[in-house]
């Protein structure tokens, strides 16, 4: 029997739906990795005017969420995650393409991430035209001390 293709609905973030995303932060990111924000430093990033939060809804629950930020004619994306309760519906997809057509209608040329080593969501990335581009040794600080490579995706957006 085929699944159920669940209705994911995308909206641009304010500071007044931080409650709503960082419920999603803490469930999606495992805290020994060290990858997820806390709450003032995606405010903080928010008041930059350069940066755009998402948050992709499903049945009106946060699903998940992406945040960009584009500085002249490249967008990086810093954080892309799913709820577990609504990860392989497609969610994360959703947001990624979303961001890829915002970048674009801001002006960017090119798109770029870092993804820890060995994390699953590098075959997200690739399926959608990015390809690794450098690494970044000891990027990012678990809970308890221990470091990880990150590695650097990139796509052109025109
Ligand atoms: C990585 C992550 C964002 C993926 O989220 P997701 O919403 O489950 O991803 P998607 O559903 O878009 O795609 C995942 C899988 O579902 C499949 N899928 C896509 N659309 C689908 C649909 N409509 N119905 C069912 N399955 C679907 C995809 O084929 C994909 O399978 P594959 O990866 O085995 O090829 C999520 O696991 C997560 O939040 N991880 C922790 C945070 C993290 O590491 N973020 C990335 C680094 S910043």
């Amino acid at each position: 029997m085929a699944t159920a293709r669940a209705v994911i609905d995308i909206r641009r973030a304010t500071r007044d739906d931080l409650p709503q995303v960082m419920s999603v932060m803490t469930a999606a990111f495992d805290p020994q990795y060290g990858e997820a924000w806390s709450e003032s430093q995606l405010a903080g990033m928010l008041m930059g005017g350069a940066a755009r939060l998402s948050v992709a809804y499903v049945a009106r629950a946060p699903a998940g969420f992406a945040l960009t930020r584009t500085v002249a004619d490249e967008t990086e994306l810093m954080l892309l995650a799913t709820h577990p309760d609504f990860r392989d519906q497609g969610v994360a997809n959703a947001l990624l393409r979303a961001a890829m057509d915002d970048a674009r209608a801001d002006g960017a040329e090119t798109m770029f991430l870092e993804v820890r080593r060995g994390n699953s969501a590098e075959r997200l990335y690739t399926r959608n035209g990015f390809a690794n581009v450098g690494e970044r040794r000891e990027y990012y600080r678990g809970n308890k001390g221990q470091v990880f490579d990150a590695r650097t995706f990139r796509r052109a957006l025109i």
